[in-house]
């Protein structure tokens, strides 16, 4: 799926129930919220969301202390949303598909809820992963969740690759370090049960990927 038709594939999912009727809608982001606190990130890390779409786990870091949020969705419905939320102000909201999308700065640490598990195609799938090591700063963290090995075969209409925490780890390389992994049975709002394996793992300081993003005045004091 190219770039437009996503956008339109989502706004039109997001239009189509209301960010509470879509079967990944979550109340509370509990698993993303307990898997980030046990990293005990300094309020001043800057986090990103991609693929957040109208999740509250923006609101929640910001209720937080969190001072750093960002989302990144290909959805201008759902980004427009998440504005009338927290305001157009305390979150920076960033319309790009992920795969297109060149960050310039870099992150501490990186989130994602139900997006790379779209990613069918390997080419994308290496994509996401060049996309991560730019984003990410050395030592940054990611917390992923996806699909597990037992959950749906497909989301919002469209396919998915489910995944082992063996398997998401594969996937991420060997820069990254495995921190923890968990499995969750999210309940959708109509009841059904969607198994997802979570993992947080860390970028090692010298990876060997290099960085090419742009130069990030946050660098030299981030967490
Ligand atoms: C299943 S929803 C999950 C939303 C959110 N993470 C949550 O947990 O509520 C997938 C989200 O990813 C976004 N998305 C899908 N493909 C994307 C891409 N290539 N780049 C950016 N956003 C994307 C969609 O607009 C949608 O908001």
């Amino acid at each position: 799926m190219v770039s437009g038709d996503r956008g339109a594939h989502w706004d039109a999912a997001y239009r189509g129930r209301g960010s509470e009727g879509v079967s990944w809608y979550q109340s509370s982001p509990t698993i993303s919220i307990e898997l980030i606190d046990d990293l005990s990130p300094p309020r001043e890390t800057a986090v990103v969301d991609v693929g957040g779409g109208a999740s509250r786990l923006i609101d929640v870091l910001l209720d937080e202390g969190f001072s750093d949020v960002s989302v990144v969705d290909v959805s201008d419905v759902a980004l427009a949303e998440v504005g009338r939320r927290v305001g157009p102000t305390a979150a920076s909201l960033i319309h790009a598909d992920l795969l297109a999308w060149t960050p310039t700065r870099r992150y501490g640490l990186w989130h994602d809820r139900a997006v790379l598990h779209f990613l069918v195609d390997p080419a994308e799938r290496n994509r996401y992963v060049e996309v991560l090591h730019l984003a990410l700063k050395p030592g940054g963290y990611v917390v992923v969740g996806v699909f597990a090995f037992d959950g749906p075969e497909r989301c919002s209409g469209l396919p998915v690759v489910r995944y082992s925490a063996d398997a998401l780890s594969e996937l991420l390389g060997a820069d990254f370090e495995v921190v923890a992994h968990r499995r969750e049975e999210h309940v959708t709002p109509t009841g059904a049960i969607q198994p997802f394996t979570w993992l947080t793992a860390r970028l090692c300081m010298q990876p060997r990927i290099p960085l090419r993003a742009a130069a990030d005045p946050h660098d030299a004091t981030e967490g």
